[in-house]
Formats: C-alpha cells, sequence, structure tokens
C-alpha cells in the first residue's frame, strides 16, 4: 500500500474500532435494561390486596375460619381448614414442621388473603375492614424479632411516638424487660444495633412482648420461642407472656408442653389439614399425632436434664 492509502485505512480502522466497541457496550447495557425492566413488570404484576374496607369496630373478637384454601403458587399449603376461637379464650396450633402452623396464622390474621372459604372476626369476613381497622385489634409477636437500629424507648413505644416514658417503663416492667434495660449502658436510651445485634434472642423477644403490651390489642398471634433460649430467660419469658395474654383472645403456635397443656383449644395441623382438635385429655386419650408429640417433648425435657 502507498502511504496515503495506509494513513486512511488506520483512521478508519480506528473510527470503525470505536463503533464497535460503544456497540458492545450499549448491547450488554440494553441486556441489564432488558431484566430490570422484566423484574419491574413482575412487580407491578403483583395481584394487590384489597385493604379499601370500612372503618368497623368490632365488639367480640371470636374468629372462624370456614372451609378456608390457600396456595403459595399451585402446592395447596392450607385445605379445607374450619375452626373457631371463641373470644379471651387460647387456642394452640401445634404440628410438625412445614404443616401450616405459621400459613394458617397468617390467614386468620390477613396477612394473606384465602383462595377460598372465609375468615371471620366478630362473624364479620375480615376482608369488609379496612386494614387499618383490622390491625388495630392485633399484636404480633415472632419468633424472629426485628427491632430497629433506635433506642430501646423508640423500640418499645414503636407505633405510638407520643407515648410518655413512663408507659414505656411500665411495659417493659411487665415484660420483665426493665432489669437488663437498666443494666445496659444508656438505660432505655441506649442504641441497639440493627437488627438488634447486642441483645440475646430471649431479650429481643421480650422487647417486642413489651411493644404488644404497649399497643394492648384484643388479640395476640404468637409464635412462641423454641428450646434455645436458656432456662433463666425462659422463665421471664414465660411471665412476660403471662403478662401480655391475660384477658385476651390468644393464638399461639405452641412448641412448650406447659402451654399447649393450658390452652383452651388445641388444633394440630398436618399437611394442610387439621388432623386432631380438642383439649389436652380429650387428644392424649386417641393414638395419634399429638400423643406422640407430647411423649416426644418429654423425652426432650428429660433429655436436657
Ligand atoms: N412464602 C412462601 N412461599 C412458598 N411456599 C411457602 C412460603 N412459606 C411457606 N411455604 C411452604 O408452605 C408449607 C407450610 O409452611 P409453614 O411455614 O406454614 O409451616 P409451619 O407449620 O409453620 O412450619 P414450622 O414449624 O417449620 O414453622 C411449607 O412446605 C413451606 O415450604
Ligand atoms: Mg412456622
Amino acid at each position: 500500500m502507498d502511504l496515503l492509502t495506509t494513513i486512511i485505512m488506520i483512521i478508519s480502522s480506528y473510527l470503525i474500532y470505536a463503533q464497535l466497541d460503544n456497540a458492545g457496550k450499549y448491547s450488554a447495557l440494553l441486556r441489564t435494561v432488558d431484566v430490570c425492566v422484566k423484574q419491574a413488570q413482575e412487580i407491578l404484576a403483583t395481584p394487590q390486596m384489597d385493604i379499601s374496607g370500612q372503618d368497623i369496630q368490632p365488639e367480640h373478637f371470636d374468629i372462624s375460619a370456614e372451609n378456608i384454601g390457600f396456595a403459595y403458587e399451585k402446592r395447596k399449603i392450607i385445605d379445607g381448614v374450619t375452626l373457631h376461637i371463641p373470644e379471651h379464650t387460647t387456642t394452640a396450633i401445634v404440628g410438625p414442621s412445614g404443616g401450616g402452623k405459621t400459613t394458617l396464622t397468617s390467614l386468620l390474621s390477613r396477612f394473606w388473603d384465602v383462595d377460598e372459604g372465609k375468615v371471620s372476626l366478630d362473624s364479620r369476613d375480615v376482608r369488609e375492614y379496612s386494614m387499618d381497622a383490622l390491625m388495630r385489634n392485633y399484636s404480633f409477636v415472632f419468633q424472629r424479632v426485628y427491632l430497629f437500629a433506635d433506642t430501646i424507648a423508640n423500640n418499645i413505644r414503636f407505633g405510638q411516638p407520643d407515648a410518655p416514658m413512663e408507659k414505656v417503663i411500665d411495659a417493659a416492667k411487665k415484660a420483665c424487660c426493665h432489669d437488663f434495660i437498666m443494666q445496659l449502658p444508656d438505660g432505655y436510651d441506649t442504641v441497639i444495633g440493627e437488627g438488634g445485634a447486642s441483645l440475646s434472642g430471649g431479650e429481643k423477644q421480650r422487647i417486642s412482648i413489651a411493644r404488644a403490651i404497649m399497643k394492648d390489642a384484643p388479640i395476640i398471634v404468637l409464635d412462641e420461642a423454641t428450646a434455645n433460649v436458656d432456662p433463666e430467660n425462659e422463665a421471664d419469658l414465660m411471665k412476660a407472656i403471662d403478662e401480655l395474654t391475660r384477658e385476651k383472645t390468644i393464638i399461639m403456635i405452641a412448641h412448650r408442653l406447659k402451654t399447649v397443656r393450658n390452652a383452651n383449644q388445641i388444633i394440630v395441623i398436618d399437611g394442610g389439614h387439621i388432623a386432631q382438635q380438642g383439649t389436652h385429655d380429650e387428644l392424649m386419650q386417641s393414638d395419634g399425632i399429638y400423643r406422640r408429640f407430647v411423649e416426644s417433648r418429654r423425652e426432650a425435657a428429660s433429655w436436657r436434664l
């Protein structure tokens, strides 16, 4: 090639290369955008729950489920469950892991809507209530507690930012938290880490019980902590739960034999169905999941000693 052609070739090859390089970059970007748009569309297509019911205050707090069914995707998790929870009673839900206990309690408190049948509070379908009107009546204490990166006092008065300090301390005392809070460097003003990292599991759960005591809702939904609480903590925890559940309607996923035994009604859930239902004495008379559950708990208790 002569010199002129060579120079033209070099310049144009740079130009072409720059364009190809751009095309490569943009095509990668386009793929990313495509994935993002798909994800956004999936989120937008999520069916929304209608939470705009009426602002009704129930007079009684009986809860019933009539032939309810529910599936997360295709697999039915709850199928044909009918039950009645009279007000001011304790209902313990027990059963094997994965049987549907958490799902059932979520349906009873309208975390999700049932696919079939209906759940009612005070003989009215829960879907008739607005979400705010319904949730006013419930307090939840979960097994895995979430605490905010804020002071202990604000974590307890969560949802009622104007609540006076005396009320916060009163609730903390009832939930057996006061003593350990006073031992912290700044007492009630101690800031706990994100997720409450600096407290033990039992302490965190007691704080969430103090929060529920402050709310003083007539219905308590409780997922009892399992054996991973040490005996000293356990005694405090039981006291706190007793204080919280006095005179309330209680739905409790129970693991501890003592709480199960004292319940007014025990519902054994297995494979999404009610396998057994009755009081402790009634269920102990038939050979079934419940009796096996009790026997295994007794064995576990003697193992702990
Ligand atoms: N968000 C979800 N999406 C899809 N499937 C789920 C979801 N939550 C639970 N499941 C499935 O539903 C079934 C019942 O789960 P659920 O949590 O109600 O059981 P559980 O009785 O509370 O069990 P555990 O005693 O272990 O807490 C399980 O097979 C579980 O895999
Ligand atoms: Mg569960």
